[in-house]
Formats: structure tokens, sequence, C-alpha cells
């Protein structure tokens, strides 16, 4: 039996080149060795998005995405986290393990306290509870499947430990009943410059969506912030952002050229911006037609998605009926049994 590799998509925004490359692509090359199981966790994004048409759309376009970026749902069960019920049920069961110290030092739910603190506010301002038990939430994600590796970026490491610290308190609670998952982070990935030179991530506003139009995608590019040394001086390959994004697109041949051109100096960052967009548009051009094309076909989208949760629901419904009984819940069959001895 392979083991299992599962991941978890928030549909709250457009996927850009930080998501391929920390998560997106690790995901899809670990599924050639594990059984996998991606979904889109609408259920999470719901605790920001309170619009039914726009949580929809930002699905789909999550769905259209990883279809396009290459994920096969013949071979990797994809699906919609809302349609998977035993993904709340787990989360109840789970929660009345969980301490409620565990959830108070989650990462998210103590930068907002504490930005509240800081502007004199009080401190569970903005705060729903669905923010407050995410990690909870997510552990039933990945608990219920029986995961083994989570592929995620490092933001995700926190919510990762958290599930296994969860499962460990089931367990030592009701027996071995729960896999204890790990987080699988690749950390070059973590490095990916944004367009302002931090790390690209949608809270800096600073990223290159994967899926613009060539004119958008060019002119992104193209407001790179660069140094202002004169073309003709040497320039530092590894200190560059044109660079730190145009070596993970680049064929190994075309990386070594463009790093002895800046060793040698005498060319322009102009240069090396185009070079960048040639790439990019060479690896994502064929992707972004096929992700218009998905879009277009909503009905064929959702059937992907409906035969995925069919085959979600299959797989988990083993380790739902142990956790079940391992509870003292009823589970079908159990009380014939009883009656027999
Ligand atoms: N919290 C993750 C994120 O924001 C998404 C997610 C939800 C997830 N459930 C998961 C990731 C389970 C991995 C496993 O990116």
């Amino acid at each position: 039996m392979k083991k299992i590799s599962l991941s978890g998509i928030k549909p709250t925004g457009t996927p850009h080149l930080g998501n391929y490359l920390g998560m997106i692509r690790p995901a899809l090359e670990l599924a050639k060795d594990f059984q996998a199981f991606y979904f889109i966790a609408d259920a999470h994004a719901l605790n920001q998005i309170h619009n039914s048409d726009e949580l929809e759309r930002l699905t789909w376009e999550a769905a259209a995405a990883w279809l396009a970026l290459g994920l096969d749902p013949e071979k990797i069960t994809f699906f919609r986290q809302s349609d998977i019920p035993e993904v709340f049920e787990l989360a109840v069961l789970l929660a009345a393990s969980t301490s409620k110290g565990l959830l108070n030092r989650a990462h998210a739910y103590k930068a907002t306290v504490e930005a509240n603190l800081a502007k004199g506010r009080d401190p569970d301002d903005g705060v729903n509870m669905g923010i407050y038990t995410y990690p909870i939430l997510m552990a039933a994600d990945i608990l219920l499947f029986g995961s083994h590796v989570v592929p995620v970026g490092e933001d995700q490491r926190q919510h990762v430990e958290i599930a296994a610290d969860i499962a460990q308190a089931f367990n030592r609670e009701y027996g071995e009943v729960l896999v204890i998952p790990e987080a699988v982070i690749r950390e070059e990935a973590a490095v990916v410059p944004g367009i302002d030179g931090r790390k690209m991530s949608k809270g800096y506003g600073n990223v290159i969506p994967i899926f613009s139009p060539p004119e958008q995608l060019h002119a992104r590019i193209m407001g790179i912030v660069t140094d202002s040394r004169p073309p003709e001086k040497p320039k530092n390959p590894e200190e560059d952002n044109l660079f730190g994004i145009y070596k993970h697109f680049a064929t190994r041949e075309e990386t070594e050229a463009m790093r002895r051109k800046y060793l040698r100096g005498g060319f322009g960052y102009g240069e090396v911006k185009q070079a960048l967009y040639e790439v990019l548009e060479r690896t994502f051009a064929a992707t972004r037609t096929r992700y218009e094309g998905y879009l277009l076909d909503r009905l064929s989208l959702d059937r992907v998605l409906i035969a995925g949760a069919e085959k979600a629901r299959a797989s988990c419904a083993p380790l739902m009926r142990k956790v079940r009984e391992a509870v003292g819940f009823h589970v079908a069959g159990k009380t014939e049994e009883h009656r027999k001895v």
C-alpha cells in the first residue's frame, strides 16, 4: 500500500509563482510516489469570505488552476472540502480532545490578538470562532484520510504540527486510531522573491500571478525592483530578485549563461526582465489556455469535483467508522453484534 499525501488549497486568491514552487509543484511530484488526496478548502475560506458568489467563483478558479497545472483527477483524488460531511463530523470529535491552550498558541490567532492589543482594542476583535478553531478543521482534513505527509508552505508548518498533537491526544485516550502526519516543506521555494524583493506572498501584495494575461505579466515583471548599479558593472546574481525568479523556470544551461552574464557585467536589467518574461510565458502559456478553458466549462469542473468527493468519501468511511466506534457513538451493525454475545 502506498503512503498517503494530502493537502488543501484555500481558495482565497489567485495562485502565484510562490504558491506554485512552494506547494503546487512539490505536491504534484509527491503524487507520483504517494496516494494523493488534494482538495479545495472552501470551508476554511468561509472564515474570510461571506459572499456565496465569490466563494463559488474562487473555488472554481482554484480547481481550474490545479487541473491546468497538471493534476490528473484519475490518479489524484481531487475534491471540494465542503462535499465531505465526514470532515465536519470528525472536527467535532477532535475538538473534544483538543485543549484550548493549543489553539491559543496558533500563530494566525495569536498574531490577530497581538495586533488588536497593540491598537488598544479588545483582544478578540474581528476573530470569529472559525478562525479560532481553524486548526481543528484542518486536523480533521488531514487525519480523516490517514495522511502520512502533508505538502505545504512554511506558513502552514505549525498547523500540521497542531494536527499531529491533536492526533496524539486522541490516540492517548482511545488507542492507536489516527496516523500521525508530518509536514513536507520545500525550503528552496520559501525564498522566491516577490516584485519588491521580500518573500513572494499575497499578504505583501508583491506576487506574480500564474494566470495573468501576457500584457499584465509583462507589466508585473517590468515592475520588479532591481539595484541601481550601472549596466557595465558586474553583479551578484544571488542578490538579485530577477535572477531569484528566473533560475526556477529557466533550464540549467540558461541559468548558467545568465549567471555568467551577471558576473561579467555589461548588460541591463531590462534585458533580464525580457528573458524572465519569455521563460514564464514558455512555462505557463499553455497552462493559461487550459485554465481559461476549464473556467468556461464549469459543469465539467463540477463533475470532476463531485466524482472526486465520491472517491474521497469511500476512502474515509472505514476510518470514520473506527473513530465513531472508538468514542462510543453508534455504528451500523454494532448493536446487533452486542445482542449476539
Ligand atoms: N490552511 C491551509 C492554507 O491556508 C489550507 C488547508 C486546509 C490545508 N486544510 C488543509 C493544507 C489540510 C494542508 C492540509 O493554505
